[in-house]
């Protein structure tokens, strides 16, 4: 009998007298549970068996990661040794299978596990993740990582490293460009689309198993540098960064990657306490970890392990599954469990994980792609329809004075200009090894293409790349040309490689000549629409006084430039929102919306969040909690964006006064179209506790939607908002909702609106 199918097959006679609809309703529905849970049970005996047949190097070879690209022949004798897991890095379809060859030739013939970084996109390029956050749409973004699946795996790939949850409320920190921004629950939301989009509904020869990285508070890092030490405390840990993690794993993550960074004084990948006590006893994660690169051996840099030898007991005993690139395991783990180390225990755990893996994902059944069939799932008329759709849902209107949309019936010559108008690398962002420029879509092709019928473009770059300097006179040249036109559209920003890994800055204005070659274009007195690419918020104030209008994109990816074309000919509407805050100046960071208070609240957020009586003992200046320069305002606050159209909420209410601690708060208001176009706006859900056994944040996103409403129209936006989730950790370090009063805002971003109350008792 198929070792799937425990129940018996009924036949007619068995079923006289009985409704036959129900029992094979009934039938089918116990047939798939049956299914889900022999499929477990086949798989964890087939683990059993393999690993009773494994030798103690073979174990240890699973536990190897390396990074290859192209073939060679002591690779494929390594893995014909059994003494490698997993690779990574190879994405040639033909050296893929002749590495899985290789290690369907070693003495067990165990299969390889093949990663790669695909983290917005394989081939076709969608926007980079902080961009993909900026849609809240995650719909979008979990068929975005299914094209990406789908790409990837026609090549043979099986695992990326991806989500990247990795909170960041720091700009100048260059991986910010690779996660959904500052906010925990938008960023849990969009790393479960992320890996329900990578690892697909059901596990298939598509699915590409999702990593989770980087555990965890690597986002933190002290000055927004690279891989530099955190101190997050546990009680934050718990309620801004795990949260992610927590939901990613319920989603069924099927990997996860410990970071670079020591946090309070101890590396991650030795973490015992967040890999043990938390990841698998409170969470149950039942799947793989896997070091990030070198991130064992580091921690002789990091001074916690004395060499590598030590590296390789720690971060195993830690329980770390898979060490990436720092040979600590390989050549060591033997020696480390002769001298009673490491037990023999931890080593089959880990290779169990491993092996698990394996078999979910069916290598053993189909080691080998196809490829014949590789090329042709790239680059797909859906691929590129979807990336387009999400590069035009995460661009953000920032600034607007009536200039944009510009009408192709109306506008007679425009100029383009900037480093970013044809830059088709650049646009791509970072983390994109494998998208071949060739195929992206700049601003100037799609606008050349799709308005050059009616509207003539002139093209002046000014400086060929961002960081440029004008030393012979293409400034004054695009002056020139300003004046010749009815408008000009500056496409600004910063090269791909200005963000993502060990890519930080310490200033975030725009680089090179870019401020002068805007001024030059304002000064002409021609309308100015200003398009910003980059990987990170910058600063805005000077491009906010000498520009008409600001669409900011990130960097937008394959199908960027046509986006951008159809919002600035009112083809397509913008509705991102921001999913960071962006500060007036880099010295107010770290700036977020859902901040603490402090005992001394800046006056003009004190009473536009509710009234509170004055405080005494404040000097007439006016001792509050602010910059001298720079106020307490950032220049854009979360969940930020324009429309072409305008937007109002009222009648915002709350269904009761009281609610019990297992009811849900039904939340309704009013949103009116006011404007004359049809669009979307995301409706956001924020709340506050007002006191607490700790002090809770002055707001906290619990939910959003994206309304489509017609001009001139009102539709009822309707949350549901269970109390559960109004749960954090408080003094005694256990999650639970600590009854009181709350305030409830719904509104366009996290800075405005009136809040109702409600009350938990
Ligand atoms: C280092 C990066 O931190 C990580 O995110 C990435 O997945 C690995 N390198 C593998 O390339």
């Amino acid at each position: 009998m198929n070792e799937y199918v425990s129940f018996a097959y009924l036949s007619d006679t068995d079923i006289i007298g009985m409704n036959r609809f129900i029992l094979n309703l009934i039938f089918f529905a116990g047939l798939i549970l049956s299914l889900a849970s022999c499929r477990n049970e086949g798989i964890d005996s087939r683990v059993e068996s393999l690993l009773s047949e494994m030798t103690l190097q073979e174990k240890i070879g699973q536990l190897n990661q390396l990074s290859v690209t192209g073939y060679n022949d002591d690779m494929a004798g390594q893995i014909r040794a059994g003494s490698v897991g997993s690779i990574l890095n190879e994405v040639n379809p033909e050296v893929i299978n002749a590495y899985q060859k290789a290690a369907m030739e070693s003495r067990l013939g165990i299969p390889l596990l093949v990663s790669r970084d695909v983290i917005h996109g394989f081939h076709t390029i969608f926007p980079i993740p902080l961009g993909l956050a900026a849609t809240f749409d995650p719909d979008l973004v979990k068929s975005g990582a299914r094209i990406a699946a789908e790409e990837a795996t026609a090549n043979g790939i099986r695992w990326t490293f991806s989500p990247m949850l990795d909170i960041s409320r720091d700009p100048r920190w260059g991986r910010i460009a690779e996660g959904s921004g500052e906010d925990p629950y938008l960023d849990a939301v969009m790393g479960v689309a992320m890996v329900e989009g990578y690892q697909g509904d059901r596990i298939d020869t598509t699915s590409m198993a999702a990593c989770i990285k980087h555990f965890v508070a690597y986002g933190a890092a002290e000055g927004g540098r690279d891989y530099n030490s955190t101190g997050v405390t546990e009680r934050t840990l718990r309620n801004v960064y795990l949260p992610a993690f927590e939901a990613c794993v319920k989603a069924g993550a099927m990997t996860l990657m410990t970071s670079f960074n020591d946090n309070d004084g101890v590396p991650s990948t030795a973490n015992g306490f967040l890999l043990k006590d938390v990841l698998r006893d409170e969470w149950g994660f039942d799947g793989m970890v896997v070091t990030d690169w070198a991130s064992a051996a580091e921690m002789i840099s990091h001074g916690f392990a004395q060499d590598n030898k030590d590296a390789a007991r720690l971060s195993i005993n830690a329980g770390v599954d898979m060490d990436m690139m720092s040979y600590a395991f390989i050549a060591n783990l033997e020696q480390l469990v002769n001298e009673g180390k490491v037990s023999l225990k931890r080593i089959d755990d880990a290779v169990r994980n491993i092996l698990k893996l394996k078999y979910r994902l069916g290598l053993f059944e189909h080691p080998y792609v196809d490829v014949e069939k590789a090329s042709s799932a790239s680059y797909t008329a859906k691929a590129l329809e979807s990336a387009r759709k999400s590069a035009v849902e995460s661009t953000v209107l920032l600034a607007n004075s009536g200039v944009l949309p510009l009408s192709a019936d109306k506008v007679r010559t425009v100029l383009v200009t900037g480093p970013m108008a044809d830059a088709p690398h650049d646009q791509l962002g970072t983390w994109t090894f494998d998208g071949d420029a060739s195929h992206t879509v700049t601003p100037l092709a799609a606008l050349r293409a799709m308005y050059g019928d009616k509207v003539k473009f002139i093209y002046e770059p000014g400086l060929d790349y961002c960081r440029d300097f004008d030393d012979s006179g293409s400034i004054a040249k695009v002056a020139k040309a300003a004046r010749k036109a009815d408008v000009v559209l500056a496409f600004l920003g910063e090269e791909a490689i200005m963000s993502g890994e060990a890519h930080c800055l310490s200033d975030i204005t725009l680089k090179g000549d870019q401020r002068k070659l805007l001024k030059a274009i304002h000064d002409t007195g021609k309308p100015v629409i200003l398009n910003i690419m980059a990987g990170r918020p910058l600063e805005l104030d000077f491009e906010l006084r000498h520009s008409d209008a600001i669409l900011y994109s990130f960097h937008p990816g394959t199908m960027g430039g046509t986006a951008l074309a159809q919002l600035i000919f009112g083809d397509e509407i913008p509705s991102g929102k921001l999913p960071v805050t962006f500060p007036k100046s880099v010295g107010q960071v770290p700036i977020y919306y859902s901040h603490n208070n402090t005992g001394r609240p800046f006056r003009g957020t004190e009473t536009m969040l509710y009234d509170i009586p004055q405080r005494a003992g404040q000097t007439s200046l006016g001792n509050t909690s602010y910059w001298l320069d720079a106020g307490f305002e950032p220049e854009f606050p979360f969940g930020y964006g324009l429309s072409y159209t305008d937007f109002s909420y009222s009648d915002l209410a709350v269904d009761k006064e009281e609610y019990s601690l297992s009811d849900s708060v039904k939340v309704s208001v009013s949103l009116t179209n006011t404007g004359s176009r049809d669009a979307v706006e995301v409706a956001q859900l924020y709340v506050r506790d007002l006191v607490g056994s700790v002090t809770r944040p002055v707001k906290e996103l619990k939910g959003f939607r994206r309304v489509s409403v017609k001009a001139g129209e009102t539709v009822e936006v309707l949350f549901t908002l269970p109390v559960s989730e109004l749960a954090f950790y408080g003094l005694d370090m256990k999650r639970k909702v600590e009854p009181g009063d709350f305030l409830l805002w719904v509104s366009g971003d996290s800075a405005s609106g009136t809040p109702v109350p409600f009350k938990v008792i």
